[in-house]
């Protein structure tokens, strides 16, 4: 097979959106040991990948971003004899240099996509949809009758994470800013939704006691860090769990462990990739999504589809807090 060149956004230094260069001429790489070639249909944008923009996360550059997208194998490398995969199969992955046409992956995160879920919805649903599987069990397990606070609760992971709170019994309060996206979380069945960018909601630690009756909750959720994580402190109960799993505002400062002592806290700062490690856990979530999606219990948004020379476009979108659920990259609409 010959596929010399293809599309690519190479984010060229660490900076802001603008250095995010869209090349129509960027190399085919080849599937090295254990790796499959994918053609990619649609990429999934994730906040993480503003964070090796910036830099907050490090990582050579230049480099593709893009940490996940669905499409179809058009080559194996040497050694996945094993995995079962095979050209022609539409499957969805992850790992790096997704905001690509052409993406060679490790075959033991390349999952096919069942027949009655699209490439779109398998790829807006993955990485988030994994991450709220994986934390809503692992890093703290919700129970019926818990009651959790769960911030940015309209964004890609939010918008999953909160149907999947509901479907396992919980009272949910979600934050979010802005009264649209208050709107479109009650709808997904939020119990009480508080626009924490609002006057009145700007006190949101003080209205969760209020809701809980003095109580606090018994988990938070908390992927918006720097802005939130006092509050976050606030908002729990005694002997409740704080799950940080994410920096969408920054990073929170060194935090002093007696912080944690008058209330007995617990905290976790779980990645999902240290759920997945391996192949069977990889599959034990990837099917349990694909059932939920395929049942129609879990209901996907995706806000855009962002053509791939549009990438920087979309990031300034998804910092500047508009966007609610997904957005996507398509590699061959132009
Ligand atoms: N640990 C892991 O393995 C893991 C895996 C996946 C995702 N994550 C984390 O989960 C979070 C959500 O990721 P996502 O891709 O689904 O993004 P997203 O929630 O769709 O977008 C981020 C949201 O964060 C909120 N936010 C609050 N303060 C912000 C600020 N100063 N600047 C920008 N946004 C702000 C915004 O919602 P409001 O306007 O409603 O506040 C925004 O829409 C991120 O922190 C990400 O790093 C972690």
């Amino acid at each position: 097979m010959s596929i010399p060149t293809q599309r690519a956004v190479i984010a060229t230094t660490v900076g802001g959106p603008e250095v995010l260069q869209y090349r129509t001429e960027h190399p085919v790489p080849e599937p090295q040991e254990g790796q499959v070639l994918v053609k990619n249909a649609f990429s999934g944008i994730n906040f993480i990948d503003t964070y090796f923009r910036t830099g907050l996360y490090p990582s050579p550059k230049p480099e593709i971003l893009g940490r996940e997208a669905s499409g179809v194998i058009v080559g194996l490398g040497p050694g996945t004899g094993e995995s079962g995969l095979n050209v022609g199969d539409r499957v969805v992955w992850l790992g790096t240099s997704g905001y690509a046409e052409y993406t060679a992956v490790p075959a033991a995160r390349t999952i096919r996509i069942p027949s009655g879920v699209t490439d779109e919805v398998a790829v807006a649903s993955f990485m988030s949809g994994l991450t709220a599987l994986t934390l809503t069990q692992e890093a703290y397990d919700v129970k019926p009758g818990d009651c959790i606070l769960l911030h940015a609760a309209a964004g890609s992971v939010g918008y999953l994470m909160t149907q999947i709170l509901k479907s396992k019994g919980a009272t949910v309060i979600g934050t979010v800013g802005g009264p649209e996206k208050v709107t479109l979380v009650k709808n997904l069945g939020a119990d009480h939704v508080i626009d924490y960018r609002s006057e009145e909601g700007k006190d949101w630690p003080g209205i969760v006691d209020e809701i809980t009756g003095g109580r606090g909750v018994d988990a938070v959720f908390d992927s918006v860090g720097k802005s939130t994580w006092e509050g976050s402190i606030a908002s729990v109960k005694r002997k409740g769990v704080i799950v940080w799993f994410g920096n969408a505002s920054g990073p929170i400062p060194p935090l002093l462990l007696s912080r944690l002592s008058p209330k007995c806290i617990k905290i976790a700062r779980p990645t999902l990739f240290g759920y997945i490690a391996t192949r069977d856990e990889f599959q034990h979530y990837s099917s349990e999504l694909f059932q939920l999606l395929s049942s129609g219990e879990l209901k996907v948004s995706i806000q855009k589809v962002y053509p791939l020379d549009k990438a920087s476009q979309a990031h300034q979108d998804l910092e500047s807090r508009k966007t609610v659920g997904k957005l996507l990259l398509k590699g061959d609409i132009l």
